[in-house]
């Protein structure tokens, strides 16, 4: 018996073990042959590796050959934003291997921001020590969440709401439910047949599924329309959504319920530098800068500048459009998970950020790799060896999902 990830299962391979979902329903009973209809079962439910009958270990499962000068390259000029990170760590470890290889295949490479610090704009006088003050004080008008996505948590917050219900409140944005077709028609489900509605959506995948589901693509959509000049907003997306594909395929693998739940925290986790790139333009460049020539860490940066990071900005925020409280706790602690009060999914995301900014698919404005919290991946319980299939998994579903970011 071997354990062979998903991705590198074939038809015709007998299984050793039986394969259950995260809700522990059984997928496939030991011995059965594995059809390819049951591969993609397996991807659907985010069951990263399985335990076949007399496989090979060596049965295809190389790499394409890379040209080692083209790796070392990487190497070398990805090393520097790891210096915040222990690169000794078994996790940091496979995770620099991963990206090292995902950047030369995707052709990758480290940009060069050239910021400069304009202490002029920012007397010094000016700054606030607690930025949450100020963000109060100034009375910024705030984006308001749309109707829709008020809506949609009442239907969260009532555990006898109906397929009909969601479906009718789902069906009053055109724009959501056309985004949420594309999502659950993609690789991001997999499912066989065309699903040309959002009752048929909810019966295959669940009411507070959708529902969360749809209420992070309407927050998302409040940003749409930031100028250029103030953000790369695109960039800014791709981070986004790597960060909530890569938390939901690892909730899966933990078999951790919600996993949407999961989805959209990873969607919503920088939030707050949205607020800060948006309303305080000035600050953002300063701290963008300072980090950039201190060598710190933004969030650091933030904190020291600002008296607060983008966690507590981005919470401050979802705290005014009352979103599930769970949502909080991953967006908050995503920095620092082991001090949650739920820690297993804000470690979900902490990690999901640092695979997703080391695999360099977009930015939130980050250059360094966030450092790893390592109570919080003790508590975690999972091995790294893991990284590489829930990695494929998760990108190709970025890969199905991407056109969204242009809707
Ligand atoms: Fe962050
Ligand atoms: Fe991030």
């Amino acid at each position: 018996m071997i354990v062979v990830p998903t991705d590198r299962i074939k038809a015709g391979q007998i299984l050793a073990e039986e394969v259950r979902d995260i809700n522990g329903r059984l997928l496939l009973s030991k011995g059965h042959t594995i059809e390819a209809n049951h591969i993609r079962i397996f991807k659907i439910w985010g069951i990263s590796e399985v335990n076949l009958v007399g496989a090979d270990r060596h049965d295809d499962t190389s790499d394409p050959l890379m040209d080692p000068a083209m790796i070392e390259q990487t190497k070398k000029s990805i090393e520097t934003l790891y210096c915040h990170v222990d690169l000794e760590h078994p996790a940091i470890k496979e995770i620099f291997r991963i990206a090292v290889q995902f950047r030369c295949k995707h052709n990758i490479i480290v940009e060069d921001d050239n910021l400069t610090v304009d202490n002029q704009s920012i007397p010094r006088h000016d700054r606030e020590k607690d930025f949450l003050k100020k963000l109060q004080k100034k009375n910024i008008i705030l984006p308001e969440i749309p109707s829709v996505a008020l809506e949609l948590e009442e239907v969260i917050g009532n555990p006898m709401s109906s397929a009909e219900h969601i479906a009718r409140v789902v069906s009053r944005s055109p724009s959501l439910t056309a985004v949420l077709l594309k999502i659950v028609n993609s690789a991001f489900y997999g499912f066989p047949s065309k699903i040309s509605t959002v009752s048929h959506a909810v019966s295959l995948i669940g009411t507070q599924e959708v529902s969360v589901l749809a209420l992070g693509i309407s927050v998302l959509s409040i940003f749409k329309n930031i100028p250029k000049e103030t953000i790369d907003m695109h960039s800014f997306l791709r981070h986004s959504l790597g960060c909530g594909l890569l938390s939901r395929v690892f909730a899966a693998h933990k078999n951790v319920p919600q996993t949407e739940q999961l989805f959209v925290s990873g969607l919503l986790h920088d939030l707050g530098r949205l607020i800060l790139y948006i309303y305080f333009p000035d600050e953002s460049r300063n701290v963008l800068a300072r980090s950039r020539n201190r060598n710190k860490l933004l969030y650091k940066e933030e904190k020291d500048y600002l008296g607060c990071d983008h966690a507590q900005m981005g919470v401050q925020l979802m705290k005014q459009w009352k979103l599930p409280l769970i949502l909080e706790n991953n967006v908050l602690y995503h920095h620092k998970p082991s001090e949650a009060p739920q820690s297993v999914p804000a470690a979900i995301v902490h990690l999901a950020d640092i695979i997703v900014n080391s695999l360099g698919i977009g930015s939130s404005g980050e250059k360094f790799i966030p450092p790893l919290d390592h109570n919080a991946w003790e508590n975690l319980e999972l091995s790294p060896s893991s990284f590489e299939t829930i990695i494929g998994q998760a990108t190709h579903q970025f890969q199905a999902l991407e056109s969204i970011l242009h809707d």
